[in-house]
């Protein structure tokens, strides 16, 4: 029997992170790019039901029940046996291997746990829609972030640009014109359930003003979308450097990611924010066709560990 292959694409948060877990919207979109890939192999000749995982960037190689009950890949099996009824799985080896950076805000976990997802329902000959996918890879997230708002699941699942209000079915964005944008990692690794749980602790105790905050966060997010489907690339500049403002009020940012969205506007970039959790991981900045050099080797100047070109709509 031939592997079977899966396989999901990593994301980037443009606008709204943080206020969307308080029911504000967001955009998220797909970096094609980078990707995560499982393979499934039967292994009929091995130990009855004996699930054998190897993942060479996070340096595991196990069987699955050796892996604990709280681990995502035994969730994510544990999910898949009750959502199709099965009792047990035939011997298998599986391969994760992924080229999207850890700990850096660009949906590494959540690619793998849906690459998974979608090689494990193929193996067993079964199917499952992409809301299905979704809403289980949601359920693994929460191991990841706590209470996540299900925006990384949705993203990462439909693989397009969304619109995303928490509990409602996300809004996939047709965007027509062509909006560049350098992604760029501090090399500052960060847990994004720590920060959302700073986050959290601040408005427990300042509830107004945080309040206030998401609301504009959130009012931004609704003009992005504007933006991005009329093609107004200058607007939807000014727009990310208010967002970035309002995440620096809200305390996730730091002095590097500061650094690096300043000198993506000094390179020429129409508009940089941090994206994501913070407090590390990823700046995002949106660069007119004639500064995606100068503005990329500004960042590697500034101190950025990896730069990525993005753009919409995705080519073909
Ligand atoms: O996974 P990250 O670091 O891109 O963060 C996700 C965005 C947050 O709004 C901070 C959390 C969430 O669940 O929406």
């Amino acid at each position: 029997m031939p592997a079977i292959s899966s396989s999901a694409p990593g994301k980037i948060i443009l606008v709204g992170e943080h206020a969307v877990v308080y029911g504000q919207p967001a955009i998220a979109i797909p970096i094609h790019q980078l990707r995560a890939r499982a393979y499934f192999l039967a292994n009929p000749a091995g130990p009855k039901g004996r699930i054998h995982i190897i993942a060479p960037n996070i340096d595991l190689e196990k069987d699955l029940e050796d892996l604990g009950e709280t681990h995502p890949f035994t969730r994510i099996f544990e999910l898949i046996k009750s959502q199709f009824e099965i009792e047990h799985f035939p011997s298998m080896d599986v391969k994760i291997v992924s080229d999207i950076p850890i700990a850096a805000g660009l949906g590494s976990g959540t690619a793998v746990s849906i690459a998974l997802i979608r090689g494990l329902v193929q193996f067993i000959g079964e199917t499952l829609d992409e809301e299905e996918v979704s809403r289980l890879a949601f359920e693994v997230e929460k191991i990841y972030h706590g209470t996540p708002s299900g925006i990384d699941n949705s993203v990462v699942t439909y693989g397009k640009p969304i619109y995303f209000i928490k509990n409602v079915k996300p809004e996939i964005l047709s965007i027509n014109d062509e909006f560049y944008f350098v992604v760029a990692d501090s090399g500052i690794k960060s847990e994004t359930s720590q920060v959302v749980r700073s986050v959290r602790n601040g408005w427990q105790n300042a509830k107004i003003q945080y309040e206030l905050l998401f609301n504009e966060i959130g009012a931004l997010s609704t003009q992005a979308k504007d933006y991005l489907l009329e093609g107004l690339r200058e607007q939807l500049g000014v727009l990310m450097n208010k967002n970035h403002e309002l995440l620096c009020r809200l305390g996730v940012s730091n002095i590097i990611l500061d650094r690096l969205v300043n000198s993506a506007i000094m390179a020429g970039a129409l508009g940089a924010k941090l994206s994501g959790a913070g407090a590390g991981g990823n700046i995002i900045a949106l660069v007119p066709n004639n500064r995606i050099k100068s503005v990329q080797e500004a960042l590697r100047e500034a101190g950025a560990v990896k730069v990525i070109l993005t753009s919409l709509p995705k080519k073909k």
